[in-house]
């Protein structure tokens, strides 16, 4: 029973077969590939539009130079205080954009609103004594495992367009957050003022890949430049195109994204009705975060269980002390008996 990450689980087989397949002839390499062009038109059909796609390796990179296209190393990029860049990225965004300030804003559920970047935008009144503002980086699923619908990220859009500044989305879970909404990647983005994606795919299927996708073209110039100089434009590129194509095709994407969150439903639902556990924020997309007893705790890790504890700031101090706050993530590929089997082992205590 490993509820630890998505990363815990595999490939999806068909990625694998995409593999196989790339690795039966020559090819050209560092991005000359027909695996790595093919990708790029599939996400322009995915997305609607027409769009520039980067491949990368992971979502730190993903993150990081994105956000270097949208601010110099004197802006600020304002987010959740919980966000993947702020906390998880050991300053990969602060080194890719040459020391831009990443700022965390207190939020519930992971979320943060417009009026608090409102709010913070009017704090910016010293010139060149604060850093310039360029951007704000939603992360869609979030790190607690909501979503913002495509209203939501349109009023940041609508606020912060006028100002000169970019919108970034993390979406090393985007597909999750486009399965439990029920919309299109493009109503979720371009529609919604998104500028960069970072276009999630290890996490939900892939070996290792991720795209940077710009709907705004003008920030992909010279895009290809900082890749190359962080090490990601990698010489053997058909493996990264060959792995999106497999998980874009026939909509495995979000096949793989609907599965896992409908097992954290399924998981939500389970230890709801236990009684004994405490699920604090709305069960969106592919994670359950839960506040149980710390007896209950010791004992499900005892069993073998594997999840996370969380840290308890992201619940504003609603946590006893005999209490610990847990992360449950579920994957295209976990066991469905094995989310039964927790929710009995929880129920037996
Ligand atoms: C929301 C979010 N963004 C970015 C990342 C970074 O991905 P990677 O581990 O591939 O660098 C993660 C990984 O956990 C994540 O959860």
């Amino acid at each position: 029973m490993n509820f630890a990450s998505d990363n815990v689980y595999g490939v999806h087989p068909k990625i694998l077969a995409s593999l196989s397949e790339a690795n039966a002839a020559t090819s050209p390499s560092y991005g000359g590939d027909s695996f790595t062009a093919r990708a790029e038109e599939r996400l322009k059909e995915v997305f609607g539009c027409d769009l520039r796609a980067f491949l990368v390796t992971t979502g730190t990179a993903a993150n990081g130079l994105s956000l270097s296209a949208i601010t110099p190393g004197y802006g600020a990029i304002i987010c959740n205080a919980e966000a993947h860049i702020s906390v998880d990225e050991c300053n990969s965004p602060e080194m890719f954009t040459g020391g831009a300030k990443i700022m965390g804003l207190q939020g519930t559920g992971g979320k943060i609103t417009p009026a608090q970047v409102e709010k913070t935008l009017k704090g910016f009144i010293r010139g060149e004594h604060d850093p310039k503002p360029k951007g704000v980086s939603l992360t869609n699923a979030t790190e607690l495992g909501t979503v913002y619908s495509p209203a939501e990220v349109t009023a940041f859009s609508r606020l912060i367009r006028p100002r000169g500044m970019k919108l970034h989305m993390d979406g090393a879970r985007f597909a999750n957050a486009v399965a439990g909404l029920g919309v299109t990647p493009a109503e979720l983005t371009w529609k919604a003022g998104v500028d960069v994606l970072s276009f999630g795919a290890t996490k939900n299927g892939a070996m290792m890949l991720e795209a940077v996708i710009f709907f705004d073209l003008s920030l992909a110039e010279d895009f290809a430049y900082r890749r190359m100089r962080s090490g990601q434009l990698i010489s053997k590129s058909r493996y990264l195109g060959a792995q999106m194509l497999a998980y874009l095709e026939g909509g495995l994407w979000l096949e793989n994204a609907r599965r896992a969150n409908a097992l954290a439903q399924k998981l939500a639902a389970g230890l709801t009705r236990t009684g004994t556990v405490r699920i604090p924020n709305p069960v969106e997309a592919n994670e359950v975060f839960a506040v149980m007893p710390r007896s209950l705790y010791d004992r499900l890790l005892a069993s073998g269980a594997m999840f996370y504890d969380w840290m308890p700031d992201s619940l504003g101090g609603a946590i006893g002390d005999h209490e610990i706050f847990t992360r449950f993530v579920l994957s295209f590929a976990t066991p469905e008996d094995e989310v039964e089997r927790f929710v009995q082992l929880v129920a037996a205590g």
